[in-house]
């Protein structure tokens, strides 16, 4: 077995993957090679989470299971990287001694050496944060594929009250415009289709002055055929300069991922999310009037301290009034640290359960409705492979991140995008059928139009 092979498993969100990449493209660089088998691995990275309570506890559920590796091979090196590292280091390395290695979201530069010390031996902590930590000039390690993500800013200053990771990630900072752009050129280059731009809060982007409308208008003229997502909009920083840009390039999703997370003014303060519902809902309508045919997703939180059960209904006005696309819809956890943590968690386990279902169930219907309105309709799709159920089938996304399928068709083939006709729907899927090949994206306009 080479000494030198490292396994990454990410835990969480979108940014984790992205960040799992950087990791990789780290330690690529220093003599240590990626493998995609446990067993063939003698450092086992885990990219933690910290958002939901769930979460961390399926950390140490897996730790668990992965005493078997180390009893197996003593000099295998476990570590913990991300959110949980700054919280949990020393119950981690101290108390448990489950790990060998724990390091926080800003000190992955340092990998190498960590793990050179730990295979001899020796347990190492890096938990700072950084004002300043983009990582610019590391080029994140990808297979090849078409789909890929980019970190555009790191941190959040929102300090919403229920939330972690201002406390986890650190202050906000914007990676370089130049940089982001020369990523996705290489992108284009290797035969990528698409990249998301992630941040906690992309439309806080600011670097030297450039904000992350023109961020994205840089990203767009890279290659016109490549589509271009971003996650996560909050509504303060929400321009109607970024409207302006989304509606003006065509491989811009016209998709605009927008947390609510309570449709109740009283609830929006206690969270200190900065917005008031009816300025929300002022933001939905002027990016409708923008932006033909957007669309929009959006997270929820139910049962945050002292909502009562007018503040859900509230939550669920929001929901039919808005007609989202998608929902993540959460449970409020307390977790140490956050402002909410110290308010009482007032909400009955029973009322949260309630609420939380009776919010999937509303989105559940609102995406099967939206979804029969789109029968007859034509889409353009990037077609991704084969359809996770069925060989005789491929399936491709459309820019609102629908999956759509079709039957095989000789001439198609995965990274094309196709226009298709939708003849069924579910609330998760549409059935469609191969109308013919889109040359240039350009076209999305008018279908959409
Ligand atoms: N409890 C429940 N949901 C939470 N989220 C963040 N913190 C908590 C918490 N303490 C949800 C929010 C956020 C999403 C990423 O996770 O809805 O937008
Ligand atoms: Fe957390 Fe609020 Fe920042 Fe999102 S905007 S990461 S919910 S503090």
């Amino acid at each position: 077995m080479s000494k030198n092979n490292f396994y990454i498993e990410t835990y969480g969100c979108q940014m984790n993957l992205a960040d799992s990449e950087v990791v990789a493209g780290v330690l690529n660089g220093k003599g240590y090679e990626a493998s995609n088998d446990l067993n063939n691995a003698d450092i086992i990275l885990l990219n933690t989470c910290s958002i939901r309570e769930n979460a961390e506890q399926r950390i140490y559920g897996r730790l668990g299971n992965l005493k078997k590796y180390k009893e197996k091979n003593p000099q295998t090196v476990i570590g913990i990287l991300g959110c949980m590292a700054e919280r949990l280091r020393k119950d981690l390395i101290e108390d448990k001694k489950m790990v060998d290695l724990v390091v926080g979201p800003d000190e992955y530069r340092r990998l190498p050496e960590l793990i050179d010390a730990a295979l001899h031996g020796e347990k190492g902590i890096s938990v700072k944060l950084s004002r300043t930590e983009t990582y610019d000039d590391i080029i994140p390690y990808r297979e090849d594929g078409l789909s890929a993500w980019i970190s555009v800013m790191r941190g959040c200053d929102k300090f919403c009250t229920f939330c972690v990771v201002p406390f986890t990630r650190g202050r906000e900072r914007s990676r370089g415009l130049d940089s982001i752009v020369n990523e996705i050129k290489i992108l284009s280059d290797r035969g990528f289709k698409e990249v998301t731009l992630l941040g906690q809060n992309v439309n806080s982007y600011n670097d030297n002055g450039n904000d992350f409308a023109d961020l994205l208008a840089a990203c767009a003229v890279v290659d016109r055929s490549f589509r271009i997502r971003f996650s996560t909009s909050h509504p303060q920083d929400l321009s109607d300069k970024l409207l302006y840009t989304i509606a003006e390039h065509n491989n811009l999703c016209n998709y605009i991922h927008l947390p609510v997370q309570s449709g109740s003014n009283r609830i929006l303060e206690l969270m200190n999310r900065t917005y008031t519902i009816e300025h929300y809902l002022d933001i939905i309508d002027k990016a409708r009037k923008i932006i033909p045919g957007v669309s929009f997703s959006t997270d929820i939180i139910a049962g945050f301290p002292t909502e009562t059960y007018e503040d859900h209904l509230a939550t669920i006005d929001v929901m039919q009034k808005v007609r989202y696309d998608g929902a993540y819809m959460f449970k409020y956890s307390p977790r140490e640290g956050t402002k909410a943590f110290k308010m009482e968690d007032d909400v009955t386990e029973d009322a949260k359960t309630k609420r939380l279902n009776e919010i999937i169930d509303l989105q559940q219907s609102i995406s099967y409705e939206l979804n029969q309105n789109l029968i007859g309709k034509e889409e353009i799709i990037l077609v991704e492979g084969f359809s996770k159920k069925s060989d005789q089938f491929m399936a491709g996304r459309t820019d609102t991140n629908k999956v759509a399928i079709f039957p095989i068709t000789e001439s198609v083939k995965p990274g094309d995008y196709i226009k298709v006709k939708i003849n069924r729907a579910t609330s998760a899927t549409l059935f469609s059928d191969y109308v013919g090949m889109v040359s240039d994206r350009n076209e999305k306009a008018q279908l959409t139009a």
